[in-house]
């Protein structure tokens, strides 16, 4: 282009910046009444979940203590960082599909004398073991999480899973606690959680619900945590699979015979699974290079978690008034088409800022469930589907996505206090979305937490938030937005998406801010 070419484009984006006028901003109001406790938003609401699939533990977490990678016994130094500053509650491993099909083992004892097997879940790959049962507790040890293990009721039986847990748990010198002690680990482990079976009604064995009934007595009565320190108030719980689908009979059959059940059997949680696949099986939205119609059609699609637990809710309240078993998201996320050039079993995808939103749904979701939804793990953690973390040999980059988990933390264990707002409307073609979403709660401390997401992808919100039953003296936070709905971060970017600080007041106890187009914002109040 000759200079006078360049002169005339200066020309036409300077007469486009100067009358291209900036959208004006909606306004919404939100009422928020501290006194006013509900639920507590249970801490595991923010678990995670860790298949052996891909490169979700090889590579991901694990790359054993011979790497260049800066590791602690095998296991990543940056990613242990990266999560510790999530307070990850729990996470659950092995799967998934895998763990129907993952037998323990073969992943205990001297590395070298591991067999290596085929992981037919996930390709058909071969998996050297070196990931098993004291690696997994020492990478849940090192980010200070806990254990959410899944037994394996479609390939295994009974009598394994009984083991595995004697081998996780025993303190008395049984031959199994012996051998634990053995691979170097002579005290017992904590194990929080145990699900059994993972989709029973399909990859976990294309069961009936009377048949998969008939084995959750057994296992629920035969299979038990010996630690110690876990027989009182902090004993395992127990989660049966429920469904994947939102018709209700698989719940309706569990919860029937969970209202009989006897001393020798019992459940503390039903698992359901939910993603957002917008355009149905097989995902087929792309991760990256997306438009607004996509964008709005997905979180279109993810707000229909909210009627999926509905239903189920309904069904287990019929049978558990109390409320006393958990329902336990312990698979949901963004499904996209996997990322071109990678293997289609791995379930690679780029994480934009599309999915921190819609994460940040979801989680408002769980939040206003949260006397019923008690626990919920995003998948998968590191490189699978809607990751907190994607790495590339030595690189590591933080996803959008988790910096929502990162800005969530004070929701950990906080009382749910009601909002009252109206949300306005977004409309983006034929789709319909309410324009702000919003979520409040306070700590421990009696400070008290706003987020507000802007689903609008071009008009920012000013906020005026109404507080009562607490004197607010002021307020900060922080924001989570980016160029375009699909911004990502990449290796050679990392900081396309991430948190800056927010500008707000307080003016006569009321909270003022202007929420950014697209965007999660959270914000601390202080008495
Ligand atoms: O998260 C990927 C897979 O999705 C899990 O292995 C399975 O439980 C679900 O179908």
């Amino acid at each position: 282009m000759n200079s006078g070419g360049v002169r005339v484009v200066l020309c036409m984006s300077l007469l486009l910046a100067s009358t291209v006028p900036l959208l004006a901003a909606e306004n919404a109001h939100l009422s928020i009444d501290a006194s006013k406790a509900g639920a507590k938003i249970d801490r595991n609401l923010f678990g995670q979940f860790a298949e052996n699939l891909g490169h979700g533990l090889y590579g991901g977490i694990w790359v054993g203590p011979d790497s260049p990678i800066p590791n602690t016994r095998g296991i990543r130094n940056d990613v242990v960082a990266a999560l510790r500053a999530l307070k990850v509650p729990d996470v659950r491993w092995p799967g998934g599909c895998f763990a129907d099909q993952y037998h323990w083992r073969k992943g205990i004892g001297p590395a070298g004398q591991r067999p290596s097997t085929l992981n037919s879940a996930w390709g058909n790959v071969v998996d050297t073991n070196s990931f098993g049962t004291d690696e997994f507790m020492d990478f849940i040890q090192q980010i200070g999480s806990q254990a959410y293990v899944s037994v394996n009721v479609g390939s295994g039986i009974p009598q394994e899973a009984a083991e595995w847990l004697e081998y996780m748990t025993a303190a008395a010198p049984t031959a199994l606690a012996r051998e634990r002690a053995a691979n170097g680990h002579p005290d017992p482990y904590q194990v929080g959680f145990m699900g059994i079976g993972n989709e029973s009604w399909s990859c976990g064995g294309d069961m009936t619900a009377d048949y998969y009934l008939s084995q959750l007595k057994i296992y629920s009565r035969f299979v038990s945590n010996d630690n110690p320190s876990q027989q009182g108030p902090n004993q395992m719980l127990k989660i049966a699979v429920g469904p994947g689908f939102p018709e209700t009979d698989w719940t309706e059959a569990v919860m029937k015979a969970w209202q009989r059940h006897d001393w020798s059997w019992n459940i503390d949680g039903l698992s359901v699974h939910w993603y957002t696949v917008p355009n149905g099986w097989p995902p087929s939205t792309p991760s990256t290079g997306f438009g607004v119609d996509d964008y709005a059609k997905t979180l279109k699609s993810t707000l229909f978690m909210d009627e999926f637990l509905r239903k189920q809710e309904s069904v287990m309240d019929k049978y558990d008034p109390q409320k006393k078993i958990a329902l336990v998201v312990d698979e949901w996320g963004a499904w996209h088409a996997p990322l071109t050039g990678t293997n289609p079993s791995f379930l690679v995808q780029q994480n934009s800022l599309r999915d921190a939103i819609l994460a940040s749904l979801n989680l408002n979701i769980f939040a206003r469930h949260a006397d019923r939804v008690r626990m919920a793990n995003i998948a998968q953690m590191i490189n699978v589907l809607q990751s907190m973390i994607l790495t590339d040999n030595e690189k590591m980059v933080l996803t959008p996505t988790y910096y929502v988990f990162k800005m969530y933390v004070p929701f950990q264990d906080a009382t749910y206090v009601p909002v009252a707002f109206d949300a306005g409307t977004y409309t983006q073609g034929s789709t319909s979305l309410p324009r702000v979403d919003a979520l409040a709660a306070r700590d421990a401390a009696g400070r008290l937490w706003l987020e507000i997401t802007n689903l609008d992808p071009e008009k920012p919100v000013k906020i005026d938030a109404e507080i009562t039953g607490m004197t607010v003296e002021s307020a900060k936070g922080e924001t989570l937005t980016a160029p375009a709905v699909d911004s990502v971060n990449a290796f050679t970017a990392p900081d396309t998406v991430v948190p800056k600080a927010v500008s707000t007041s307080v003016i006569g106890g009321k909270l003022v801010l202007t929420v950014e187009p697209k965007s999660v914002t959270v914000i601390s109040l202080a008495p």
